[in-house]
């Protein structure tokens, strides 16, 4: 869990929109509720020293990388930062092919807990040749990093990389919208059916990344943004907010720090959870969770309110089973109801429950 400048901000980096945004995690009550890790993405860097050396852009960070570490290390928050391993970054700054060992050795000087690497500029390199060396460059600088892969489920990481990183993208970038018009820009919900059959891949250490989240960046509504969280939570998806954390309103707030809905995401069986019925625009998702219970999602992809419902066979459970039931956007127990639960889903959203036999 954390927070990364690209899907706000894009290449508009500086030194002081980092610390803002560390200091927002801390007062906004994310730190709290399990964001982490804040981290740079693209265009922090600028060139290369004769020595080789990855050079950050001294205008935008005058104080430098490791300053910047440090502060962030001072909110009691981690610190991550963003290469590709290609010649050049997607933004086209210096990438670092042929500079793994020397960058590896630069982030752990620097105090780098994070390192998202990209697969712009890469010709025709292996995909798993390239990220394995970047994984044994990290591993051979001595400070533990976690591995974030950025190759947009191209190779298919979930098929080889369970080893090589702790989580790798499934899919092309994220669109801040339920269903673009924009040609092969890829909406949540786009994205969100690319990730149904890769449950068997994740699991702890190793995580699929469907992208990071586009929560409060204003192209959805506030119901539409609490079904993309939702789905993000059960699939246990890296949640990396995206939004500006200093501007946002209290709705979005209260989506992003739903500590029910962020239990779900954390659950220490670290399973992904699945689809478990598609019924034209209603679909029930579902996550086992480590106490016995499921974490059930009733989704509506339609244009008006409509019923859905899940039953307790398709979780898994005996048909006659009594099960408790609890709203997790309501906060509300539902009682124990016998052999399924049945709802009013508004357009574009969700209900989210949890059950418990
Ligand atoms: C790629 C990645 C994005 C972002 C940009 C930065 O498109 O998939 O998440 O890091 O590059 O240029």
């Amino acid at each position: 869990m954390g927070w990364n400048s690209w899907n706000k901000f894009g290449c508009n980096v500086s030194e002081d929109l980092i610390k803002g945004a560390a200091d927002a995690i801390v007062s906004s009550g994310m730190k709290d509720a399990g964001y982490e890790y804040v981290v740079i993405d693209d265009c922090w860097q600028v060139s290369r020293d004769a020595g080789g050396n990855i050079v950050a852009d001294a205008r935008r960070f005058p104080s430098g990388i490791k300053a910047l570490a440090d502060y962030v290390h001072s909110k009691g928050l981690k610190f991550g930062i963003y290469s590709d391993a290609g010649v050049k970054t997607c933004a086209g700054r210096p990438g670092s092919s042929g500079h793994e060992y020397q960058d590896a050795l630069q982030y752990a000087a620097w105090g780098v807990d994070y390192l998202k690497y990209d697969w712009c500029h890469t010709g025709t390199a292996s995909a798993e040749w390239a990220y394995s060396t970047m994984r044994d460059a990290l591993k051979a600088s001595g400070r533990p990093i976690v591995f974030s892969m950025c190759e947009w489920g191209t190779a298919k990481p979930w098929l080889w990389a369970k080893d090589v990183g702790n989580l790798w993208r499934t899919a092309g970038d994220i669109s801040d919208c339920w269903d673009c018009k924009k040609k092969d820009a890829l909406s949540f919900v786009k994205i969100a059916d690319m990730q149904d059959g890769l449950e068997t891949y994740a699991g702890p250490g190793h995580w699929n990344d469907p992208d990071m989240l586009e929560v409060g960046n204003g192209g959805m509504t506030t119901t539409e943004y609490r079904s993309h969280f939702s789905l993000w939570c059960l699939l246990a998806a890296p949640l990396m907010a995206g939004n500006d954390l200093k501007s946002m309103s209290a709705e979005i707030k209260e989506i992003l720090t739903n500590r029910e809905v962020i239990a779900v995401n954390q659950d220490a069986l670290g399973m992904q959870g699945r689809r478990v019925r598609k019924d034209g625009d209603t679909e029930v998702w579902a996550k086992q969770l480590s106490d016995g219970s499921r974490a059930v999602i009733l989704f509506n992809r339609g244009i008006d309110e409509t019923q859905v419902s899940v039953s307790w066979e398709e979780l898994g459970y005996p048909a006659h089973l009594s099960a408790g039931v609890r709203d997790l956007w309501m906060k509300k127990d539902l009682g124990r109801l016998a052999g399924m639960y049945r709802v009013k889903v508004p357009s574009h959203g969700v209900v989210m429950v949890k059950v418990t036999p």
